[in-house]
């Protein structure tokens, strides 16, 4: 089904945001982006959380981080370049390559929400933007919604136009002083940001606008505390064992 545009100027409602994801499934304690880890999310009490998703040699979203699959599965290579066959029979960390679709069930069912990286390999973004969020407007559409997320305003961009009921947030390292015209520019409408990005200008900026600012990858629980006082909305976290304390 084509994905309906919203009223021009209207902006998808963003859903709850607890305030903490675990981040790339389970943190630490799983092997990252598996359906085990995000089943460890969930077994844990985590409500929330993140995953990187890019397209296999034959177009179909898997849950990666890399670009190459020699860091986290036993194959040689480029994700990109790889076919499925290949793909889906390596053994990343005693679990196998999720296919997006199966990670998306598996959040649906177990009642989590799902903040899908779109981590686009250099040269696909704007398909990758396109295919992953078609998929999750589609694998959503009768559910509260996911938040689609990227560092690719290419990726964003794509994804906005198949999914405009898709709520979308931008993600930086550090945010540039022009973030905010940049985020409009995007119809973003949350920010991501590393801890290191964090500055009282940001935060400052982003309260008076009303952006919630999500922070990556918070492991300690003073830290945790110090960002939510100042203003943060949530953060991406490691330790989902320690969510509790946050
Ligand atoms: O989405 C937050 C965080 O995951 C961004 O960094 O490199 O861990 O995907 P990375
Ligand atoms: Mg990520």
């Amino acid at each position: 089904m084509p994905a309906i545009p919203l009223p021009v100027g209207q902006k998808p409602p963003l859903p709850t945001l607890p305030r903490c994801f675990a981040h790339r499934g389970g943190g630490r304690l799983a092997p990252e982006n598996t359906l085990a880890g995000i089943r460890l999310a969930a077994r844990l009490g985590v409500r929330a959380v993140e995953f990187d998703v890019m397209l296999s040699g034959e177009g179909t979203p898997l849950l990666i981080h890399d670009e190459t699959l020699e860091r986290t599965t036993n194959g040689r290579g480029r994700v990109a370049e790889t076919p499925d066959r290949i793909l889906f029979s390596l053994d990343a960390g005693g679990e196998p390559l999720p296919r997006f679709v199966d990670a998306a069930r598996l959040c649906r069912e177990l009642g989590l929400l799902a903040n899908i990286e779109i981590k686009p390999a250099a040269g696909v973004e704007i398909e990758t933007g396109r295919v992953v969020a078609a998929l999750a407007d589609s694998l959503w559409r009768d559910a509260p919604k996911p938040l689609l997320s990227s560092f690719s305003p290419l990726a964003l961009e794509a994804a906005r136009d198949v999914a405009p009921a898709l709520p979308c947030g931008w993600l930086v390292d550090c945010p540039p002083d022009d973030w905010p015209r940049q985020l409009a520019r995007l119809e973003a409408q949350t920010l991501h940001c590393a801890l290191a990005g964090v500055s009282r200008e940001v935060l400052s900026k982003a309260r008076i606008l009303g952006v919630p600012l999500l922070v990556y990858t918070v492991n300690d629980e003073k830290v945790a505390k110090r960002l939510f006082a100042a203003g943060v909305s949530a953060v991406f976290t490691d330790c989902p064992d320690l969510v509790g304390r946050f």
